[in-house]
This record gives structure tokens, sequence and C-alpha cells, in this order.
């Protein structure tokens, strides 16, 4: 296990280029993978969890070579997987396990897929209720964990399935199994998650008085396609926050994805008196891109609407180490999906909080915490439970402090963001 220690940092400034996507990167993959052609991905992640669904993709007989940010993926269409000879190794990463999840399920391919101790830990009934009631063969470990094992089907049925949780894993499951059926499957989401898997697709999406239909089936055509994956705004919230709470702060963040489902965090940011600029902005293939410019401001409390939360989910512990720093006292509520991530990040983020001496509650689907414009973090060693977002919120609270801090497992940031202690070090005076 590696220990970082994490200096004080008397304020942030210069500029970084955030590492590419995640959840964007997952999802270029595998529909290159479900295509006929060939597709070439730009900027693509060499993170850890993007790195897995290669790795699965190749044991399904799909070519993917990688040259530099460079992937180059010979799809083999709906039909052409193979029957890996090896369990297909997730890792870490719940977007693979439950998108790659629907496809094979989908596709009626016999295979195992595995995780490591975290992913293992996570429930995957919520994408396996639906599968099998669309005619998926599909077991996992007492019902509900990986190992997941998926058999030959004799055919997707068709279902209409309302979303029961703001979860863009699940809706992604479903409308990817969706795929292998004659007839459309309908999610209906009433609360927005994250789009990027209608985005790429191009799926049909209508509203209607329940929520926000979007419809799959055999007949969408996937075509090969150029990707090219823009900056990930959950990386970037890290350094928005960051330059928000270091006085004498200035650091400019290029090519961040601001797909506006992902976004949310920078309107509580704003609400908490923030000071950014977004510039620059533009598109790349279907998700809307910009540069953000970030200075340090005086925070102030803030009560999220629990309607925010999906749109900024990932974005949420750190916003939490930003709430430390702001007069008064914030309030997150509506966020008990939290409980069920890569660790539980609402006592995790209790504690990493308490360790730095901040005043927190714990609420059942949240946290109260009682933040001080003039906060100055205690000299601490932190805990991650192997949880790249729970490493990095404790690396920008540590670098607040006035005493050096240790993070432990502190290798856990390679599952979403690799350079992140070279960023650290470079944007610290
Ligand atoms: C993701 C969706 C979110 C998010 C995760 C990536 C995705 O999970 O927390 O990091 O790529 O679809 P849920 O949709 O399950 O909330």
């Amino acid at each position: 296990m590696m220990i970082q220690e994490v200096l004080p940092v008397s304020r942030f400034s210069g500029t970084v280029t955030v590492p590419p996507d995640k959840s964007i990167s997952h999802r270029a993959a595998l529909f290159a993978a479900l295509s006929e052609e060939e597709s070439t991905i730009e900027n693509y992640s060499d993170a850890a969890d993007p790195q897995s669904t290669l790795a699965c993709l190749r044991q399904l007989g799909v070519s993917a070579t990688q040259a530099g940010d460079r992937v180059v993926i010979r799809g083999v269409g709906r039909d052409g997987f193979t029957i890996p000879e090896q369990p297909l190794d997730c890792g870490n990463s719940g977007t693979t396990m439950r998108l790659l999840g629907g496809i094979v399920a989908g596709a009626g391919v016999s295979c195992t897929l595995t995780g490591d101790e975290s992913l293992s830990a996570r429930t995957m009934k919520r994408i396996m209720d639906p599968l099998l009631e669309m005619g998926c063969r599909i077991r996992g470990r007492e019902g509900r964990f990986a190992p997941l094992t998926v058999d030959r089907h004799k055919g997707v049925k068709e279902i209409s399935f309302p979303l029961p949780i703001a979860s863009a894993q699940l809706k992604s499951a479903v409308l990817l199994a969706g795929l292998f059926g004659e007839k459309p499957t309908e999610v209906v989401e009433k609360v927005q998650s994250r789009d990027h898997t209608e985005r790429l697709l191009g799926l049909r999406c209508e509203p209607s008085p329940a929520g926000t239909v979007i419809r799959s089936s055999r007949e969408d055509v996937i075509p090969a396609q150029n990707y090219r994956i823009p900056g990930d705004f959950s990386a970037a919230s890290f350094w928005l926050a960051a330059g928000s709470i270091l006085a004498g702060s200035e650091l400019t963040l290029r090519n961040v994805g601001m797909n506006p489902t992902r976004t949310a965090a920078l309107q509580i940011l704003e609400e908490m008196g923030a000071d950014f600029r977004v510039i620059n902005q533009r598109s790349e293939g279907r998700e809307p891109v910009a540069d953000i410019e970030v200075r340090s401001a005086k925070l102030r409390a803030v009560k999220p609407d629990p309607s925010l939360v999906p749109n900024c989910i990932d974005e949420l512990p750190i916003l939490m180490v930003a709430m430390c720093f702001a007069g008064g006292s914030s309030v997150i509520s509506g966020a008990e999906e939290l409980r069920h991530k890569e660790t539980d990040r609402l006592s995790a983020m209790e504690e990493i909080l308490r360790r730095a001496g901040a005043s927190v509650e714990a609420k059942p689907d949240g946290l109260v915490i009682h933040g001080r414009t003039d906060f100055r973090p205690l000299g601490a060693e932190y805990p991650t439970w192997h949880d790249h977002r729970m490493a990095m919120s404790a690396a920008i609270l540590a670098s607040a402090s006035d005493k050096p801090s240790l993070i432990q497992g502190a290798e856990c940031t390679a599952i979403s963001y690799p350079a992140f202690w070279d960023h650290l070090t470079f944007l610290s005076q």
C-alpha cells in the first residue's frame, strides 16, 4: 500500500488538462465493439477502469489496440462475440460490470464477470432484475453479487422499465440488453441521470407524463465512429474545489466535458459564491466541452436541492470538502446512493472530515457540515478504502492544512486519474 505525504500548500496556480472522461471512454469502447466496422477513439483514458473495459472486450474476441491515447477497435457486431475462456475481470469498475453485463446478457454470451473486493460487495441485483424480466439468463452470488454468470437464452423480450433509482449504469444496462430485442425496450426516467449512452448511440428519447422514455431495439443501427473523449468533469471538480478554497489560487482547467447531466456541481459552487468562468465552449462529437478558470473566493453554506444529486453524484465528496470552508451549515440530502459506490462514501467522507477536525453530522441520506471560512484542517492520516475519490478528496483537504498529512492507499487514484499526484505537485505553490 502506497502512503502519500501531502504537504501544506499556500495556494494553487497553473493550467492543467484533466484526464479523459471515464464514463465516455467505457461507452465509446463498448459501442465501437458492437458496431460492424473499425472505430477510432482519440484521447482514450489510461486509467484502470476504462482499461478493464478494453481487456474484457479483448477476451470477447474484439481487437482493441492502443497506441498512446488512440485506440482502434474492430467491431464484431451484436452477434460476433466469442465465448471467453476466462472470467471477464471488471476490476474496480462498476460501469464495466453493469454496462458490459447488459451487453453479454442481451447477446446471450456464456461468461462470468468478476471484480475486485470492492466491486464484489456492490449489489448487482438492480441490473439482474430487469435483465431476468427480459428473458436474459444471469445469476449472481447470493442472488445479487459478483461473480455474475451469464448464459445463452431464447431471445430478448421487450420490457417497459420505470427506473427505480436515478442510475445511469442501470439505465444503460437495460438499454444495451434492449439492443438485442426485436421489439423496443423502454426505460422511463423520472430524474435524469447522465445521458452519455443515449447521446452516443443516438437513441430515441421522448418526454411523457411519467418521465423521459428512452427506447432501444435491434433496429437501432450502431455505426462505427471516430470518437474523441472530452476531459473528465468529475476529475476537474477536484481542482474547482481546490482553487476555490485556498486564498490566492488561480487555476485554468482545459478540455473539460460539460454535459449538463454531469455539471450540477457548478450550480452548487456558484450558489456557494465560487469564482469561476466557463470559456471556449465548443463541442467534441456529441458532447459539449469548455475550459474553466477558477479563483479562490469566500464561500457560503448551501443546501443543494436533492434533485441535483444524480447530476453531481461523483462530485459530492469533493463538494463536502469545499463545504468545510464555507461559512454556515451546509446540508446534503437525498444522497443515499453514495452508500453504494466504491465504498460507502457517506460514512467514508464523514470519517475523513472528522479526522481533519471539521464539524459534521451524519444523516441516513447525507451529511450536515458546519463550515467556517477560516477552517484549517488538522494534519492527519487519512484512510481511503481503495476508493479513488476518497483519496483525491482527502488530498485536497490535506493541502489546505498547515501541517503535513498522510494518505493511505494512494495508488487507488489510478482508477480514474493516474496523473493526480503529479498534477497536485505541479499546481501546488
Ligand atoms: C456512471 C454512473 C454513475 C457514477 C459512476 C459512473 C456511468 O453511477 O457514479 O461513477 O458511467 O454510468 P450510477 O449511475 O450507478 O449512479
